[in-house]
């Protein structure tokens, strides 16, 4: 991903807004661990992709990346989550660095606009389907047969 990307990816972050009337109102927060292993044991996957994820997704100041030293999710390197005061907490591992970073621009973006952040399934990139690790509900939707909003 180059600095032009970066910029677009920011503005275009910055810019989306709240499009839903129940959309998380923000700011977003991108959590990545660090300290993250390969299979290996020895090689430390986490730093690489912090600083892809950070690059891509630049600094608008409404989505913040930040580096978090596990999430306990070791077995599944390398490990992100997303979430936001009133939205969503998405955590998925198995992510690969180039793969995992544009998945995560596509659904950061859609999480800006969805209804408590829940980012419908055709929207999640395929690496985000099967390295989701779990989702949990902000407290602001809490319904007594605990579904998810429609
Ligand atoms: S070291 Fe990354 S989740 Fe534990």
């Amino acid at each position: 991903m180059d600095r032009e990307d970066a910029d677009q990816n920011s503005a275009d972050l910055a810019l989306i807004g709240v499009a839903r009337a129940n959309a998380p109102t923000g700011p977003i927060l991108v959590s990545v661990c660090i300290t993250c292993k390969a299979a290996d044991g020895a090689t430390v996957v986490g730093p690489d992709m912090f600083e892809s994820v950070k690059a891509a997704i630049g600094t608008s100041g409404y989505v913040q990346v930040r580096p978090v030293q596990c999430l306990s999710v070791c077995k599944r390197p390398a490990t992100v989550a997303v979430t936001s005061v009133d939205g969503y907490t998405f955590l998925f591992g198995d992510l690969q660095t180039d793969s995992g970073t544009a998945a995560l621009v596509s659904f950061v973006k859609s999480y800006q606009k969805s209804d408590y952040g829940l980012v419908p399934w055709r929207e999640r990139a395929d690496v985000l389907r099967k390295g989701m690790v779990a989702r949990v509900p902000p407290m602001r939707w809490s319904p007594d047969d605990g579904s998810a909003p429609k």
